[in-house]
């Protein structure tokens, strides 16, 4: 029988080593309002956390997503044709297995590339996926989806996944630079599969970014950590409120964390004190909801045409549609 083989690509240097990092957050600190990129959530610990998010009752898209996939992965299989798999913003890969199930049940799947910043969450589902089919090779990609997309391998056919609504963890304009960038990776008739949350009951996104268990609190609190292990900080992590607001405008929720008091932090390793005034916020994350019409516009102008959207029902008869799934053909 013939092994799988597992190789990993790094591309992120550690954070307080490298200057372009470093300048990154010293502008995301400093900045009027103070603004993070949210991959500063996943470092071990938040990506635990996120794990068990995607298990909270109130958090409804990972369910959602996993429904679609379960019924049409023998579809995408079929309509792609590809052999390779990548996969962005990877995490445990666990909805993905139901999909390369099927790519593997057809006998077409070659390669896997799994590409996440978070490389010991990366690395576990390498060695899980290696040892479920055997002979695959995974191609892991420890790297930034805003930096690294031209260094995706470029193994056979491909289709890209990003899953998990995580398109909507960018800003309109971030969102049109990634979509240009994956398509100036992809060759005409490659492929990406892109799941998206869409607008619904404002309450049920609310509580999803608001759980009673108060996880989602935790994870977007522990960038405070993050930040002042990284960087050598001294932010007070217990005087920060956790602020989830849904933005009407932009159709998004914007996670917030507010100083209580007014106060100084020092970060050695950016040799930078930063100012915080009383109430003041930093942003860490926004995820936006989508409109069907409105992101098939985007993955068109981008060079992406929707072969197919399947969608997973509302609760209740007559709510819109929870999530939805494209496929999508690079021209
Ligand atoms: N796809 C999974 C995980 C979503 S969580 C799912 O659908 O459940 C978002 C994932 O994206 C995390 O694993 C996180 O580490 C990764 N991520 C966040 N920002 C990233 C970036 N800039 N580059 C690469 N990966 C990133
Ligand atoms: C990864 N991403 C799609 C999640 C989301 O729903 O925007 C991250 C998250 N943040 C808080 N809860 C979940």
């Amino acid at each position: 029988m013939t092994k799988s083989t597992i190789t990993i690509d790094t591309h992120i240097e550690p954070a307080a080593a490298a200057d372009s990092i470093k300048l990154e957050v010293v502008r995301a600190l400093t900045s009027t309002p103070k603004a993070l990129t949210p991959k500063w959530l996943y470092d071990d610990r938040g990506s635990e956390l996120f794990d068990e998010i995607t298990r909270l009752k109130e958090y409804y898209p990972t369910e959602a997503e996993r429904s679609i996939l379960d019924e049409h992965a023998e579809a995408i299989a079929e309509i792609s044709g590809a052999d390779t798999v990548v996969e962005l913003g990877s995490g445990t890969s666990d909805k993905t297995r139901t999909l390369l199930d099927a790519f593997w049940k057809q006998g077409q799947l070659q390669s896997f590339v799994p590409f996440d910043v978070s490389e010991a969450t990366l690395i576990d589902a390498a060695d899980m996926l290696a040892a479920r089919y055997e002979g695959l090779d995974v191609h892991a990609v420890v790297g930034d989806f805003n930096h690294h997309l031209p260094t995706l391998p470029t193994l056979g056919r491909r289709m890209v996944a990003f899953l998990g609504s995580t398109i909507g963890n960018f800003h309109v304009e971030e969102r049109r630079a990634f979509l240009g960038a994956l398509a100036d990776t992809l060759r005409p008739d490659e492929w990406l599969l892109l799941g998206t949350d869409l607008v619904k009951d404002v309450g049920r996104i609310v509580s999803a970014y608001n759980d009673d268990s108060g996880i989602t609190e935790a994870f977007t609190l522990n960038v405070l950590d993050v930040l002042n292990r990284e960087f050598d900080g001294n932010l007070p992590v217990d005087q920060f409120d956790f602020v989830p607001l849904w933005d009407p405008t932009e159709e998004r929720m914007d996670l917030r964390l507010r100083a209580a008091m007014p106060f100084v932090a020092r970060f050695e390793a950016l040799d930078l004190d930063v100012n915080f005034g009383e109430g003041e916020e930093l942003r860490v994350e926004v995820s936006t909801k989508f409109r069907p019409d409105r992101i098939r516009a985007e993955l068109l102008d981008a060079g992406f045409e929707v072969e197919q959207l399947w969608t997973a029902p509302g609760p209740s008869a007559g709510d819109p549609d929870d999530f939805g799934l494209i496929l999508a053909r690079r021209i």
